[in-house]
């Protein structure tokens, strides 16, 4: 059940604050975490929030646990509209989708949804698997800074891997039917936003569903919501022909191509010139700007960024196959090398999560009775957790 004190104790939206900035401390004392009110924790239906772990254009998105029966807790993230979109019955029937889509497909390299729920003031939240790792956005902006692990056949063999378990995640999604008849889910953003690399040495993808939402808005407002995605579109999305899953293979043949090569492949100051580059630039072959990418990998990307759809991977598992074909070639890299990886690329990343995990578990942890001074301030008979009283 959800109470009014749910509103009244979102803090405001602030955009840009995420987890993973570069000046979020290390060791961690948890009243230094951003979030909500430090040491106060925000009940919504049946989970309980904690911190808030990244906030941005359309959504927000917390830490907290889910609560059954019998003590049964469950560590996940909350999504939240940001209040002007709650009411935007296209963002709110995507979510919807995305729940469907995420609990049908039942796929290890997908993001589990487990809840969509409904908050007093009637607006919905995703409740999600919490990921232990990173977006591979995060990965692309550490790979910058080590460019020397970029030129290493070990780095080729487990992005290769990663991506592999990318686009068996979107295969199990596009073969995805309703009573016998396909669902022909498209996915649309697949940009290294919404893929994940997790230190388990395992990946997920996220975010379906939400592309047709944000279009239309950019439409309404006028404002930009895509920057940075159009990079990831495929030609006949950009020029407006029809589509289908062809279109998220080359969406993984850009984010394959840029993680091999630690440069950006279309992407440009000016969105218009981001266009154009899509349409036509030439694409060169990464062994052509790091000597040692093995010429299979320069095949399996001409295959996933043919421009022409026919002439492109078919099937998302077909091009799993190839990246497979090479990986056992190749000597592999298996689960622990990835997790191996991530952490050295990002060395502050397990133990911020890891602060934040126990943190949760501290602040959620079995209740003691507040002093009464405090009880009087929270209506319904409800009390935050206030770790320093
Ligand atoms: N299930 C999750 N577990 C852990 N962290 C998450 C989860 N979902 C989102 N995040 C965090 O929240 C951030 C923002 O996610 P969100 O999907 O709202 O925006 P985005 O992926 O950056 O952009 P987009 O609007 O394109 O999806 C992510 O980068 C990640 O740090
Ligand atoms: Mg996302």
């Amino acid at each position: 059940m959800s109470s009014a004190r749910e509103q009244t104790r979102l803090p405001p939206p602030n955009s840009r604050r995420n987890v993973h900035s570069p000046d979020f401390p290390v060791p961690l004392d948890p009243s230094a975490l951003i979030g909500l009110v430090p040491g106060q924790t925000l009940r919504l239906g049946s989970c309980e929030l904690c911190f808030e772990l990244a906030s941005g254009g359309m959504a927000t998105v917390y830490l907290g646990v889910h609560r059954g029966a019998q003590g049964f807790e469950k560590l996940v993230a909350v999504k939240r509209p940001l209040p002007r979109l709650c009411a935007d019955p296209d963002y709110v029937d995507m979510l919807a989708d995305e729940a469907s889509v995420s609990s049908d497909v039942n796929h290890p390299c997908v993001r589990n949804v487990f809840d969509l729920g409904v908050a007093a003031d009637g607006s919905p939240y995703l409740v999600m698997e919490f990921l232990v790792g990173e977006p591979l956005s995060s990965v692309s902006h550490a790979m910058a800074e080590q460019p020397e692990l970029v030129q290493t056949a070990r780095h080729h063999r487990i992005v290769s891997r990663i991506i592999a378990g990318c686009c068996q995640g979107m295969h199990a999604v596009h073969e995805l039917t309703d009573r016998s008849v396909p669902r022909e889910v498209v996915h649309r953003d697949l940009t290294p936003h919404n893929l994940f690399a997790l230190h388990d040495g395992t990946v997920r993808v996220t975010d379906f569903g939400i592309m047709r939402a944000r279009v239309r808005r950019q439409r309404e407002t006028g404002q930009t919501v895509l920057k940075g995605k159009v990079a990831y579109m495929s030609p006949e999305y950009l020029g407006c022909k029809p589509y289908d899953r062809r279109s998220d293979v080359w969406a993984l043949g850009v984010v394959l191509w840029e993680l091999l090569t630690g440069r950006r492949l279309f992407r440009m100051k000016r969105e218009a010139d981001t266009f154009a580059a899509v349409l036509n630039a030439p694409i060169p072959r990464p062994s052509t700007l790091c000597g040692n990418v093995d010429h299979r990998l320069d095949n399996i990307i001409d295959k996933a960024l043919a421009r022409n759809v026919d002439q492109r991977y078919q099937t998302a598992h077909d091009m799993a196959q190839d990246l497979e074909a090479y990986l056992a070639h190749s000597g592999g890299a298996g689960a622990p090398e990835v997790g191996a990886w991530l952490r050295q690329l990002l060395p502050s990343s397990l133990p911020k999560l890891t602060a934040l995990v126990d943190a949760t578990r501290e602040l959620t942890a079995p209740r003691r009775e507040p002093p009464t001074s405090v009880a009087a301030l929270v209506p319904n008979g409800r009390y935050a957790y206030l770790r320093r009283e």
